[in-house]
């Protein structure tokens, strides 16, 4: 069995394509979403991510401002950042790009940033409002796994998804929209003592561990549908997911590429929720 691919890259342009569009009449109501976007410090992966957000919100029309900040930035001026965005009305997202140097409290900084402007979905009170079904800002990589599916025609309700990897992020997020979805869930992660007897019964498995290559044919049941959030280098530095995906697309349904899976539905959703978030505009 060849695999069918699950393009992400594709259906992010349309749906971009379809906020551009949105977007510009945002803008002829006189609405131009803003979505602020802080980078501490010189992390390449972390500067890769933030140009390639603000490369797609200048192409859908969304105003976008990038704070850079130095990597010995104190937790208090990170925060002093934060509270003059909370109240700055051109702005209706604000994205603190994770990971953050040690001296600063991730979760401090998350929790200042207001729910209403919480484009990420990372608050706890987003967290909590997914967690009951509650309309909210979700996490931006779960949300675009879902939506991927769901575009790919594949049923979620009573399947056996299996998710490997239990991050803020992405884990523990994507269990509970497939849970919402109906799906029964299983999580799996690094004390996990038989992984493999637990990936091989997976419907639906989403891997997002960030270990190249980890998952194999073997490890997948025949049919299943393979989601891998995993951004790696392999040993000749291309970049290449948490599932082998020459292997695994032997033996799964369906199959998301990397890169041109996942990564692009992340962007999306993003814009999607800054959108969402000029709409509610008071
Ligand atoms: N670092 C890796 N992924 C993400 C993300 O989705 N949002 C933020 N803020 N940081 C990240």
């Amino acid at each position: 069995m060849t695999a069918e691919l699950m393009n992400g890259k594709q259906l992010a342009a349309t749906k971009q394509a379809e906020m551009k569009e949105r977007v510009a009449k945002l803008a002829s109501d006189g609405i131009v979403p803003g979505l602020a976007v802080i980078l501490v410090g010189d992390n390449q992966a972390s500067q890769t991510y933030v140009r390639s957000k603000q490369r797609s919100c200048e192409k859908a029309g969304i105003h976008s401002v990038l704070k850079q900040l130095s990597a010995e930035t104190t937790e208090k001026e990170l925060l002093a950042h934060i509270e003059e965005l909370n109240v700055d009305p051109s702005i209706d997202g604000i994205l603190v790009q994770l990971p953050l140097p040690k001296q600063i409290s991730e979760q401090a900084v998350i929790e200042a940033i207001s729910p209403n402007k919480d484009v990420d979905g990372f608050h706890p009170i987003s967290i909590g409002k997914m967690m009951t079904g509650e309309k909210t800002f979700l996490p931006c990589t779960p949300h675009g796994i879902i939506e991927l599916l769901k575009a790919s025609n594949i049923e979620i309700s009573g399947k056996h998804a299996v998710v490997v990897g239990r991050s803020n992020i992405v884990g523990k997020p994507v269990g509970q929209l497939l849970l919402n979805e109906h799906a029964t869930v299983t999580y799996c992660h690094s004390r996990t003592p038989d992984l493999n007897a637990i990936t091989k019964q997976a419907d639906i498995l989403v891997v997002a561990v960030g270990i190249s290559k980890l998952i194999k044919k073997e490890d997948v049941k025949p049919g299943a549908v393979v989601i891998d959030v995993g951004m790696n280098r392999d040993e000749n530095g291309k970049l290449c997911g948490d599932v082998d995906f020459n292997d695994v697309e032997t033996v799964a349904s369906h199959i998301t590429p990397v890169p041109g899976g996942v990564g692009p539905m992340t962007i999306t959703m993003l814009l999607e929720n800054t959108i969402e978030s000029a709409l509610n505009r008071s």
